[in-house]
């Protein structure tokens, strides 16, 4: 009489198989009905408007639209480092629902979950390059993994720049620093924002190299805003903005 027992499960799997639904795909990220505006009246801008979108774990996805439709400050929510408006929808990172975090857990759950990379390189002129890096983990009092750091700065092409300042260092190493910090404490999440915008087009090649390498090694999920259609094409999926909507989503990929 086993059998009878089993029966839902054999059905369901089947069902599940046929439609080749894979149960295992976690969703790292889910933001929902997201809405973020600026100013009041005539100058109201829905900078992002009524947005939702999943991203898979292991997922490499490029964020393109023209300027001024909402990629950076989407981001910058997904990072923690703005909040939508009240009542303005919700973003959940791994289970979290980080709309609900209070500053200082925000703060913490920025740094110990997400790698953030901006245009800009944001790195810290008074520490040197492993410092930089390092950064994240040294303020979680974490021990320092040696090996990977070493590994890391090679494959950031920083071997003998270790002790140099930011501002001894030409854009693309700054820019490279600034990634090493977003992956060593390895963030599942990695965040950038026109990484490559202020560099040459070989340095910026080098920059999304790293980044694959990121997601295919060490299967970080990378949310990358760009503006260069090439390195969008380097990406699994394609996320199109205009005026602060979604205006296509389509798989990618060389
Ligand atoms: N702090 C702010 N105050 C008022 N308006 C803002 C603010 N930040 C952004 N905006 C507006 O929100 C809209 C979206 O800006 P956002 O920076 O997200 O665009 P973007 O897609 O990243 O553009 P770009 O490609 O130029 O970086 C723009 O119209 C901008 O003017
Ligand atoms: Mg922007």
């Amino acid at each position: 009489m086993v059998h009878f027992g089993l029966g839902p499960w054999f059905v369901r799997g089947s069902f599940l198989l046929r439609y080749n639904i894979n149960m295992s795909e976690k969703y790292i990220l889910e933001v929902n009905n997201l809405v973020k505006t600026y100013g009041k009246g005539d100058s109201l801008v829905k900078a992002v408007d009524n947005v939702s979108l999943k991203v898979k774990e292991g997922e490499f996805v490029a964020i393109i639209g023209a300027s001024g439709s909402g990629k950076s400050t989407l981001l910058h929510m997904i990072g923690g480092v703005d909040r939508p408006d009240k009542n303005g929808g919700e973003i959940i990172i791994e289970g979290q629902n980080i709309t609900k975090l209070n500053d200082n857990k925000l703060a913490l759950f920025r740094r110990q979950q997400i790698g953030i990379i901006y245009q800009f390189y944001n790195l810290i002129p008074v520490l040197t390059v492993r410092e930089n890096i390092t950064l994240p983990v040294d303020l979680e009092k974490k021990e320092i993994d040696e090996d990977y750091l070493e590994q890391l700065i090679d494959a950031l092409g920083l071997k003998n720049r270790e002790t140099h300042l930011p501002n001894q260092l030409s854009g693309g190493q700054q820019q490279r620093v600034a990634i090493g910090r977003a992956l060593f404490n390895r963030p599942a999440l990695i965040l950038a924002d026109e990484p490559t915008g202020n560099l040459d087009s070989k340095s910026g090649a080098e920059i999304v190299k790293l980044l694959k390498l990121a997601n295919e090694k060490y299967h970080q999920t990378i949310i990358l805003v760009t503006h260069d259609l090439e390195i969008a094409k380097e990406a699994d999926r394609i996320i199109t903005f205009g005026d602060g909507k979604i205006i296509s989503d389509k798989k990618a990929g060389k």
